[in-house]
């Protein structure tokens, strides 16, 4: 019969690999904490409309890569590509700007986007992301980026480089856009087909395209923080005198316009030369009307989102050894009593919050034993008729072969204060 095989660019991720995964999770867990930000868990799925609004309907995220699909009663719905709009959405339906602001939340979970798989890109990858809502002050940009940084940098990630921009205010992007557009008009010819065609929709995006001629094309383009407003310019110096004071080092970037249209003032990106084509590690900015848009009160934010898959790429080798999280314990029970009385002890390791392992296929010790050393356990346990008639157990170091012998009654309390001395 036919396999039947995973979905193309969706990735299992295997027990050899959950570790590296668990201490990038714990280490977000960690850091959000730190700076204040609680879990929200939204669902995976909701409707398309929220994100056709939110993200932008001339986006490529909304134009092409939503895994989108009728409901039943003909609703359309659709896997959510990013976790702000869903995010918003919950702040917004649950009255949360009722309650004192800030609010501060973090999520961690899969997304999903049809782009084409390569390294670090996936049709369902996974994001910790942050969303800091109720504060237009400057310092709530600083603290998340701060946030992103510390995350990163404590996890050993090689070459990292922060990329900020200011895209302004809404009022500051509608003056520019014409600008913007009469030089392009003038490029035309030099641009790529996407970015032709995308000059009318979205001209901010065009800075962006990663084509050569366009890059070049685009090089004395009029520049977005050339023309901001008052307002725009002070918060945005008061966001980068904020990050030189708290030591994050960052690059100016006037091409960074991030892909979806949620964003004003602050947008940033962190970058690493480590990862390739896919070379954004996370990225973030302000959104200050997306509440509104949504149906809300009018509540600024800010927030970013890193992919994990990209961190995992990432992490280096050093230190993720102590990781490999060892079972502690192999029963090595054999004969009719030691085999019966093997199975009880196991299960009372257990109880007691101890790694027990056992293969019931083993029958006799020699074949426990070759188990034993198969498996990842430290210890192994060995019980047979002998010892049970004795009322004792045989404990044997499978690194050092070292054997004694302790009281069958009360091992697992015994073993239990061993193995985590307080
Ligand atoms: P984004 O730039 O679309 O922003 O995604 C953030 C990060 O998710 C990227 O930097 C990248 O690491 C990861 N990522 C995106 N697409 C893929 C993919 N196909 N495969 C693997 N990793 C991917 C957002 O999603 C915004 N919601 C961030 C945000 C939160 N802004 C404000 N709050």
């Amino acid at each position: 019969m036919d396999m039947i095989k995973s979905i193309k660019g969706v990735k299992d991720i295997l027990p050899e690999e959950t570790p590296r995964w668990r201490l990038i999770e714990d280490a977000a867990r960690r850091w959000a904490f730190c700076y204040g930000y609680q879990e929200i868990r939204i669902p995976i799925f909701e409707l398309t409309a929220l994100f056709a609004r939110s993200i932008g309907s001339a986006t490529d995220i909304v134009e092409k890569e939503m895994y989108t699909f009728p409901d039943r009663d003909g609703t359309l719905l659709t896997l959510r590509p990013e976790g702000t709009a869903g995010t918003v959405r919950a702040f917004i339906e649950h009255n949360r700007a009722a309650d004192p602001l800030p609010q501060k939340y973090f999520y961690l979970g899969p997304m999903f986007r049809h782009e084409r798989p390569q390294a670090g890109r996936l049709r369902q990858f996974h994001q910790f992301g942050v969303e800091s809502f109720g504060t237009s002050d400057p310092r709530a940009d600083i603290e998340v980026i701060a946030l992103l940084w510390r995350l990163l940098s404590d996890l050993s990630l090689p070459d990292l480089t922060l990329e900020i921009n200011s895209l302004g205010s809404s009022g500051d992007r509608a003056a520019y856009k014409p600008m913007l557009l009469a030089f392009l008009r003038q490029q035309e010819s030099r641009l790529c087909a996407n970015c032709r065609r995308r000059m009318e929709t979205n001209p901010l995006r065009v800075l962006d395209c990663k084509v050569p001629d366009c890059r070049t094309a685009t090089e004395s383009s009029p520049k977005l923080t050339d023309h901001l407003s008052p307002e725009a310019r002070a918060h945005f110096a008061q966001v980068l005198a904020g990050l030189a004071a708290i030591g994050v080092p960052y690059r100016l970037n006037s091409r960074l316009v991030r892909g979806l249209d949620y964003y004003c003032l602050t947008s940033f990106e962190v970058t690493s030369t480590h990862l390739g084509a896919q070379n954004a590690v996370g990225a973030g900015g302000r959104y200050d009307g997306l509440v509104e848009t949504l149906g809300g009160p009018s509540v600024p934010a800010v927030g970013f989102a890193v992919g994990l898959e990209r961190i995992s790429l990432m992490l280096p080798e050093a230190g993720l050894s102590l990781l490999n999280e060892s079972l502690y314990y192999y029963v090595a029970a054999f004969g009719e009593k030691g085999t019966t009385i093997g199975f009880i002890l196991l299960d009372e390791l257990r109880r007691v919050g101890l790694s027990a392992h056992c293969d019931y296929r083993a029958i006799t010790l020699k074949a426990h034993l070759r188990q034993a050393d198969r498996s990842k356990c430290r210890y192994a346990i060995l019980l047979g008729d002998d010892e049970v008639a004795r009322g004792s157990v045989i404990l044997r170091n499978l690194a050092t072969k070292a054997q004694e012998e302790l009281p069958l009654f009360g091992l697992s309390s015994l073993l239990k204060t061993r193995t985590f001395p307080s």
